[in-house]
């Protein structure tokens, strides 16, 4: 259950939303963010607050790439997979990611630090091959840029952590 503050700011955005659904991504990354991913708990709630059913809101974030309905790592990898980025590499970025966390394409490693997702265009084509991990965008992403950016997460992470 998140906190009444919460609460009480997710029902405001919901009450100045044209529609409950047009908050619902709002609601949805506001519960994820508080558990890390979004719980069949947080379904429940975020049906309350947006005044629909759980199963309208499992509809919904089973269509958004950016909400998680497992568990994830802390920091997720999504790699574009669309013509553009194909076309320049994004298949060999991808596969270059997944051999050096030494997972496959879907999974967590054993860390729990990094989950890596393929993802439709993220809006970045005439950079690509892109991926973009949190709400920050990489561009033209080589291997050796993509090694650079997980060690930098890292150490990011390490410090906020401390
Ligand atoms: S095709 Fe990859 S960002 Fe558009």
């Amino acid at each position: 259950m998140v906190s009444e503050e919460l609460q009480k700011e997710l029902r405001s955005r919901v009450a100045h939303a044209v529609t409950n659904r047009e908050a619902a991504v709002d609601v949805m990354k506001e519960l994820q963010w508080h558990y890390g991913w979004l719980t069949d708990e947080a379904v429940i709630e975020a049906a309350e607050l947006l005044g629909l059913t759980p199963l309208q809101v499992e509809e919904l974030a089973t269509f958004y790439e950016m909400i998680y309905r497992r568990p994830v790592g802390k920091r997720v990898v999504h790699v574009c997979d669309s013509i553009s980025c194909w076309a320049v590499g994004g298949q060999s970025l991808m596969a270059h990611l997944a051999a050096t966390l030494g997972i496959e394409p879907g999974g967590t490693t054993a860390d729990g630090m990094f989950t890596l997702l393929p993802c439709c265009c993220l809006g970045n084509c005439g950079e690509a091959p892109t991926l973009m991990i949190g709400d920050t965008l990489h561009g033209r992403v080589t291997p050796t840029r993509a090694e650079e950016i997980l060690t930098a997460e890292r150490q990011a992470l390490s410090v906020t952590e401390e």
